[in-house]
């Protein structure tokens, strides 16, 4: 006979728990020694809770991919049925959960996406990406742009324009990439404006693939995701597209970030009904409950690869307890009509993060779609000059958006901050109140901003 073994009463203090990691773990893109990493012990809906009880609202969706709030019992009953049933099957066999969401994926991604390769991140998803471009077209230089970040690993990395490749450069850079200008109608990298640009940006682009030669894609966040939710203008995206089909590249779409009704709508776009040749996906796919990357191509690639050497996979590709979760994701989406409900608390979102914009003299700029906002943070609104810079991101300066974020969570509210910029993205399932406090808070934190104006 068994004895019954009750569970150990929780083993480590909150200090504990937070010394333990801090000194056995790496802390991600920054300077080790002031890594204080809060204790999450706890978390529901668009709250959680650190190790002292505390609740905050977590407004940028952890990294912008908890779509659906914390806890949503379909998805967990999702991972704990795969589970139960089939853990893992090598990626050489057919499952029920890759059927199911393979099929559900048709329905919801843009037209033409009919053929899936599944990783466990979006950087995988991207590194994927690239081989498929490389192989179906046989040239190897990818354009991206210089307001952009694709992943961590060495193709995404070397694809990224933010100074998270900059540690690599140049020996460790994955080689043929090529950096455009972003659109950013804010602060136009040409020092253009629009419209009378008649989107210079796109143009320049097209002179970058004609020079190059021998180039395989162009890959854009639609909407740009840390580096500021940069919404192009709405000829930009079609412009590209067709810039590609004529050039004979293929265009990627990496909606890591802006996919998943973020934007409030299933993918971003979707706003211009630009259909890539290539989409990349990730986070909001399962509503980040476990790690689920998608590479989706269009026919047409499938097709190639017929009758050619299809020269990638991973171990963990299509792992069934990633995609079920992702089966669930979708149909509670669709259930809570999130896409929409993103379109609508948006429209209330956006005037209210306008109404702090007019009244504190360091927000240079606010914009966003559905619910994927950013206060862009200026020393001087005349110039437009950012509080801080890219290279003062890596060398360990203090930035005046992190002590804005810092003020933020003693009013209990967790957000993003990129170099001059706070991202306010929070779950799809947020209510008034939560804005109506969040935008409380902000109004609340923007003094430090404020009093660093120059
Ligand atoms: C647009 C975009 N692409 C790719 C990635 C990389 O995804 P992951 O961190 O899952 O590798 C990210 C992550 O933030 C992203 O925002």
């Amino acid at each position: 006979m068994t004895e019954s073994v009750s569970a150990p009463p929780s083993a480590l203090t909150t200090q504990q728990v937070v010394e333990l990691t801090r000194q056995l773990n790496y802390g991600t893109w920054r300077f080790q020694k002031s890594w204080n990493p809060l204790h999450i012990a706890d978390a529901e809906g668009c709250y959680f809770t650190d190790g002292n009880g505390m609740r905050y609202l977590d407004l940028s969706s952890q990294l912008m991919c908890v779509n659906l709030g914390h806890k949503n019992p379909a998805v967990i009953a999702a991972i704990a049925e795969q589970a139960e049933t089939l853990a893992y099957a090598s990626p050489a066999f057919a499952t029920e959960a890759r059927a199911e969401l393979s099929k559900l994926l048709l329905d919801v991604l843009p037209s033409g996406l009919t053929k899936f390769f599944f990783t466990t991140s979006g950087t995988e998803a991207n590194e994927a990406a690239f081989k498929i471009a490389r192989m179906f077209t046989g040239k190897t230089k990818i354009v991206a742009r210089y307001r952009s970040y694709h992943g961590s690993t060495m193709a995404s990395i070397a694809a990224t324009g933010d100074p998270r490749r900059w540690a690599m450069e140049p020996g460790g850079k994955g080689h043929g990439f090529v950096f455009a200008p972003e659109v950013n109608c804010y602060k136009c990298p040409i020092q253009h404006t629009y419209p009378s640009c008649g989107i210079a940006c796109a143009e320049y682009l097209e002179h970058i693939i004609r020079n190059e030669s021998d180039v395989a894609a162009v890959i854009v966040e639609p909407v740009v995701g840390t580096n500021g939710v940069l919404v192009p203008p709405p000829e930009y995206m079609p412009m590209l597209r067709d810039i590609c089909t004529r050039n004979k590249v293929l265009l990627i779409a990496d909606e890591v970030m802006s996919g998943w009704g973020r934007t409030g709508a299933w993918f971003a776009v979707d706003h211009w009904d630009v259909k890539p040749d290539i989409l990349v996906t990730a986070k909001g796919i399962t509503s980040a409950y476990v790690p689920l990357g998608l590479c989706a191509t269009t026919q047409r690639i499938a097709d190639y690869f017929d009758d050619h050497y299809f020269a990638h996979g991973h171990t963990y590709e299509a792992h069934p307890i990633t995609l079920k979760p992702a089966v669930a994701t979708i149909h509670e989406m669709q259930r809570l009509d999130l896409v929409r409900r993103a379109r609508r608390m948006g429209d209330y979102l956006g005037p209210k993060l306008q109404a702090l914009a007019a009244k504190h003299p360091s927000v240079g700029e606010v914009r966003g779609l559905g619910l994927f906002w950013a206060l862009d943070l200026v020393r001087n609104r005349d110039t437009r000059e950012p509080f801080n810079t890219m290279a003062q991101k890596v060398d360990g300066t203090p930035l005046v958006v992190d002590k804005v974020a810092a003020d933020l969570l003693k009013r209990r509210v967790a957000i993003q901050a990129w170099i001059s910029h706070l991202i306010v993205a929070p779950p799809l399932i947020v209510e008034e109140s939560d804005l109506d406090f969040a935008v409380d808070a902000l109004d609340a934190s923007l003094a430090i901003a404020d009093a660093a104006v120059s």
